[in-house]
């Protein structure tokens, strides 16, 4: 997991725009995996930015109507709360259009899960959504579902408890996909109503 990637949606919706850049079949099109190397092709061997040319997580913030991380692991969910953007992921959050969804779905071990820098970092989020203060003292329970009320642009889709990659079993698993597409469609349906 030491690099991310930016994965558009196929549905490209209003703002569609083309999405091109420098190099030989440069596009990209709907539907492509931008990873990190794509920001700054060539660089690893000395290359540098030319003036002029594409910056992709600027691209990407302007094409995109939603702004998914499914899974949101604890390492990404601390850059969001915290606006540090070291990789195209964070550098598109760091850009984002604030009144665009966002859908974050997060996993991590149930011991990262439980830890209070997740429920800062969850309602820092929130906050900068326009939630308003969320009481430091709800149960996990109650913390989603109030963030998830009083955000108008913020849902949270969150762990599910079974046996987790390190072997325990506990909360902490992603939710089911069906679960994370309906809570997309839901925040589109609301966007394009607003
Ligand atoms: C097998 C394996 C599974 C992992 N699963 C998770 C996970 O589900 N959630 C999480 O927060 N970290 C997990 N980690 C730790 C991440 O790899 C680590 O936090 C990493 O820094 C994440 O980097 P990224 O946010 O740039 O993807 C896992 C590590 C390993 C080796």
């Amino acid at each position: 997991m030491g690099s991310s990637s930016c994965s558009p949606l196929p549905s490209p919706g209003p703002r569609e725009a083309p999405l091109t850049g420098p190099g030989e079949g440069g596009g990209l099109g709907l539907g492509s995996l931008i990873l990190d190397e794509d920001e700054w092709p060539g660089r690893a061997a000395g290359g540098r930015y030319e003036r002029g040319a594409a910056v992709r997580h600027i691209e990407l913030r302007k094409w995109a109507d939603v702004f998914v991380v499914a899974p949101l692991d604890a390492n990404t969910l601390t850059k969001l709360a915290v606006g540090l953007c070291d990789n195209c992921l964070t550098c598109v959050w760091r850009a984002w259009d604030t009144t665009r969804p966002v859908v974050l779905a997060p996993a991590m071990n149930t011991l990262m899960w439980q830890h209070p820098f997740t429920r800062r970092h969850l309602r820092a989020l929130a906050a900068d959504a326009g939630a308003g203060h969320i009481p430091a003292h709800l149960g996990d329970d109650a913390l989603l579902a109030q963030i998830n009320d009083r955000s108008p642009t913020l849902r949270i889709v969150g762990p599910v408890t079974k046996t987790l990659a390190c072997g325990d079993t506990g909360v902490g698993a992603m939710s089911e996909v069906p679960d994370i597409v309906a809570a997309v469609q839901t925040m589109l349906a609301r966007a394009q109503a607003a």
